[in-house]
């Protein structure tokens, strides 16, 4: 007897004879484009064909459940965004318990992004998780509460030690994701790199104070927030480029990509694959976009590689 539905055909990332995957600790991701963590969500998942772009990334998981920060929460500014979010999480727990099913049931491995207040918070949440995901990412841009309240990842003392003990309790592949406001990001990616981090994602949102045009009020209830999207791709194009120059690990860039030839500005400043964050919302298939429109210019270019294709075009020195 035929079956009602025949199953779907699994996706083959080398088809077209262009192999765009990356590996990361022995993870290999069908393309070298992700979701940026909190800018992405099973929602959206479902609605895109996630085999071609190979991996999700959950919102921020911290320890304590919290209900995030008061409205309003993101301001549009002419360039990009400035959001509050203030990261709303059910913890470890109520994660496991509640949206991971969702993200599960998306057919790509999904790396959970994990938050924490000292070094020994990230450890915990790592170690509720309980194996759950098929990696973390380390999100340092928050402020060491144990200490003076300086982001984590802009201390590279307090950076190496979080990323250490959360080494201690996995053997996932590890992602640091660091801040933009670092004295040094060659520092910052060195004692990562130096902690057991298989890869740094570079990077947060830039700190940020909107006001609303003409009233000169706060634009944003907490006031503070973080600036992502288009604008801040030079920003974090010279870090990427800094610290791709200072490591050996494998750099994730995450800044204002919205096209393939953005990604490309990064790949060919060092970074090994890119993260898409704000131009989700105004354009879901954007990471889909990336992807394809990477693998045309493979095509275009005749070379079956993102390495040989960087070889083809103008790069630093
Ligand atoms: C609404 C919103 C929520 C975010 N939430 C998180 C989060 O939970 N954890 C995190 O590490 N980064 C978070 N980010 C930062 C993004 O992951 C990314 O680093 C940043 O947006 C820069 O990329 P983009 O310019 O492509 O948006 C958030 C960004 C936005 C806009």
């Amino acid at each position: 007897m035929r079956p009602l539905s025949p199953d779907p055909v699994p996706f083959d990332p080398v088809a077209d004879g262009v192999d765009l995957s990356v590996h990361i600790r022995g993870l290999k991701l069908n393309s070298p484009v992700m979701p940026a963590s909190g800018c992405f969500g099973p929602e959206l998942g479902r609605m895109l064909p996630m085999p071609e772009i190979g991996v999700a990334v959950t919102k921020t998981v911290f320890l304590q459940p919290r209900a995030g920060n008061p409205a309003h929460r993101l301001t549009e500014i002419p360039a990009g965004v400035v959001n509050s979010v203030g990261i709303p999480s059910r913890g470890p727990r109520g994660f496991l318990a509640g949206q991971f099913a969702a993200y599960q049931a998306l057919s790509v491995p999904t790396i959970i992004s994990i938050g924490g207040h000292s070094p020994a918070e990230y450890e915990e949440v790592a170690t509720r998780l309980d194996g759950a995901g098929a990696g973390y990412e380390i999100n340092v841009s928050c402020p060491n509460l144990d200490a003076d309240g300086r982001d984590i990842g802009s201390d590279p003392a307090a950076l190496h030690d979080t990323v250490s003990r959360v080494r201690a309790v996995t053997d996932k592949p590890l992602i640091a994701k660091l801040p933009v406001m670092v004295a040094s990001i060659a520092e910052c990616a060195l004692a990562a790199q130096e902690a057991g981090a298989d890869a740094v994602c570079i990077a947060n949102s830039v700190p940020a104070l909107p006001l609303e045009p003409g009233s000169l009020k706060p634009a944003l209830g907490n006031y503070v927030g973080g600036l992502t999207g288009p604008h801040i791709r030079p920003i974090v194009l010279r870090l990427v480029w800094l610290a791709a120059k200072a490591v050996e690990l494998p750099v994730i860039a995450c800044g204002g990509i919205a096209t393939a030839d953005h990604a490309l500005e990064y790949l060919s400043v060092g970074a090994s694959a890119v993260q898409v964050g704000t131009a989700n919302f105004s354009r879901p298939f954007a990471m889909v976009d990336v992807v394809r429109g990477l693998r045309s210019r493979c095509h275009a270019a005749g070379v079956t590689t993102i390495t040989s294709l960087l070889r083809r075009e103008t790069t630093l020195a």
